[in-house]
C-alpha cells in the first residue's frame, strides 16, 4: 500500500486541502515585497492578509538597527533558555513589564510554545475551560493539558451563564481560557464580566491577545484614536487589572518579530521556568529578533500612537465603505480585522480569482475553517498601506459585491 495512502488528508480537511492545492490566493510564494505590495508570480498584489499591524517590518529604523545586535551577539544565542540568555531577554521581559503594568513577564519563543507550556501547567490535574470560539492553538494546548491529568471543557463564545455553571462543577486549580481580540472577527471579548466571573469562582482567565497587543491600549485623556495609548493590551484597554488574570501575547504581529510572552505573578514565573519544558529544554529566537522586539518597543514609545491613529482611520475608511453598501461584518471594534461573509459560499473561488486578478491578497475563509455560513474573506489593514492602496480595496470590494453579493446583516 502507497504510504500517501496512510496519510490520505480527512474528509473534513478536503475542502481547505482543494483550497490550498488549487487557489492562487492560498498557500503562495511571495517573490517579491515592495512595501505592503506582493509578487505572487507575475502577479503584483495589495497585500491585505499581514499582521504586520504597525508596519514594523517596513521600518527603516528597526531595518538599521538590527547589524548592531548581530555584531554583539552573533546571530543565534543556541543555549536552552533554563541553560543561559543573553542580557537581551530579560532586557525585553523588564520593558514589557513596564509597558503592560504587570509583575513579570516570562518571554518564549511564539505564542503556541506558551500555550503547549504553560496551560498544562497551570491547570494542572484540575480544570481547563476552552472558549469554542478561540484560536486553534488554544485547543492543541488544552490536549497536551488533558493528557497531564486536567479536565477540560469547552463553552460557547460570550456564554458567561454556561462557564459559570462549568466553574460551579469544576475541581480547582480553574483556567478559563480565550481570544483576547478574536483573531477572525476582530472582537474583543467582555473581559470584565469573564474576570469577575474567574475572581468570583477562584479561577484563573488566561487571555491570548495576540491581535490586540501593539493595538489596543490604555485609555483616558486624550486618546489619539479609540484604540487608546501604547498598545499595552486588551487588558489596560478595559481599565481592568491583572488580578486573576494571565495575559499572553505575541511580537509576530503587530511587532513583526518572533517573540510571545506570559504576563504573571513574579512567584508564579518562577514556577513556570520549572514546569515549561519549552524553558527548560526549547531553544531560544535569534538575535534578530530579540533586536527588532527592542527596536519596536523603542519606537511604540516615541511613535506608536502616530501609527495606530493611521491603522485605525485606515480601517475606519473600509469599515465606513462596507457600511455605505449595507455589507454585513462581524467587527463591531474598529480594530484591524474585517471578516466578510459571502452571499453564497460556493462562490468562494471565484470571488478569490477576482480579488487575486485585481491585485487585492486577503485570507481566505473556507468552510471548515469558519462555519458553513460565514464562508468568505478577512482583510487585515496595517499601518503601511498606503491610501491609494486602500482606495484600490474598496473600488474592488464594490465590484465583488455587484459580481457575487455579499451577506447582508440580518433584519
Ligand atoms: C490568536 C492567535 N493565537 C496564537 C497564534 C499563534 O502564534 P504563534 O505563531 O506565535 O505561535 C496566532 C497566530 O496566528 C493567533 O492569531
Amino acid at each position: 500500500m502507497s504510504i500517501y495512502r496512510t496519510y490520505a488528508v480527512p474528509r473534513a480537511a478536503a475542502e481547505v486541502a482543494r483550497v490550498l492545492a488549487e487557489h492562487p490566493m492560498a498557500d503562495a510564494v511571495v517573490d517579491q515585497v515592495d512595501g505592503r505590495r506582493i509578487r505572487v508570480g507575475n502577479q503584483w498584489l495589495f497585500d491585505f492578509a499581514s499582521c504586520n499591524y504597525l508596519g514594523l517590518d517596513l521600518d527603516p529604523e528597526v531595518q538599521a538597527g538590527v547589524p548592531a545586535y548581530l555584531a554583539r551577539w552573533g546571530t543565534h544565542p543556541s543555549w536552552a533558555r533554563g541553560i543561559a540568555s543573553p542580557a537581551l531577554y530579560p532586557r525585553v521581559e523588564a520593558t514589557v513589564s513596564e509597558l503592560l503594568g504587570v509583575a513579570d513577564v516570562l518571554a518564549f519563543p511564539t505564542l503556541t510554545h506558551t500555550h503547549n507550556g504553560v496551560l498544562p501547567a497551570l491547570a494542572g490535574e484540575g480544570t481547563l475551560l476552552v472558549d469554542i470560539r478561540g484560536h486553534q492553538t488554544l485547543h492543541d494546548a488544552a490536549v497536551i493539558a488533558r493528557a497531564r491529568g486536567a479536565t477540560v471543557r469547552r463553552f460557547r463564545s460570550g456564554d458567561l451563564e454556561q462557564v459559570e455553571r462549568l466553574l460551579r462543577a469544576s475541581t480547582p486549580p480553574r483556567v478559563v481560557c480565550m481570544d483576547g481580540v478574536n483573531s477572525m472577527t476582530g472582537n474583543p471579548p467582555d473581559l470584565p464580566a469573564f474576570a469577575a466571573l474567574a475572581r468570583e469562582h477562584d479561577a484563573m482567565l488566561y487571555v491570548d491577545d495576540a491581535h490586540g497587543f501593539g493595538v489596543i491600549g490604555e485609555r483616558g485623556g486624550y486618546d489619539p484614536s479609540p484604540y487608546g495609548r501604547r498598545g499595552n493590551g486588551i487588558v489596560r484597554w478595559f481599565g481592568e487589572s491583572y488580578d486573576r488574570v494571565v495575559l499572553t501575547a505575541g511580537f509576530s504581529k503587530a511587532y513583526s518579530s518572533l517573540l510571545a510572552f506570559v504576563a504573571v505573578p513574579s512567584e508564579l514565573k518562577e514556577y513556570l521556568k520549572v514546569m515549561v519544558p519549552t524553558y527548560l529544554y526549547g531553544g531560544p529566537v535569534p538575535v534578530a529578533s530579540l533586536a527588532t522586539t527592542l527596536l519596536g518597543l523603542d519606537i511604540n514609545e516615541r511613535r506608536g500612537d502616530e501609527l495606530r491613529a493611521q491603522l485605525y482611520h485606515r480601517t475606519r475608511t473600509v469599515l465606513d465603505h462596507l457600511d455605505k453598501l449595507g455589507v454585513a461584518t462581524s467587527n463591531v471594534s474598529g480594530l484591524p480585522l474585517i471578516e466578510l461573509a459571502l452571499a453564497d459560499p460556493e462562490d468562494l473561488d471565484l470571488v478569490g480569482r477576482h480579488l487575486f486578478d485585481r491585485g487585492i491578497y486577503v485570507t481566505l475563509a473556507p468552510y471548515p475553517v469558519i462555519p458553513r455560513d460565514e464562508v468568505g474573506f478577512r482583510i487585515q489593514l496595517t499601518a503601511a498601506n498606503t491610501v491609494e492602496q486602500v482606495d484600490h480595496l474598496l473600488t474592488v470590494l464594490g465590484e465583488v459585491d455587484d459580481r457575487f453579493g455579499f451577506r447582508r446583516p440580518h433584519p
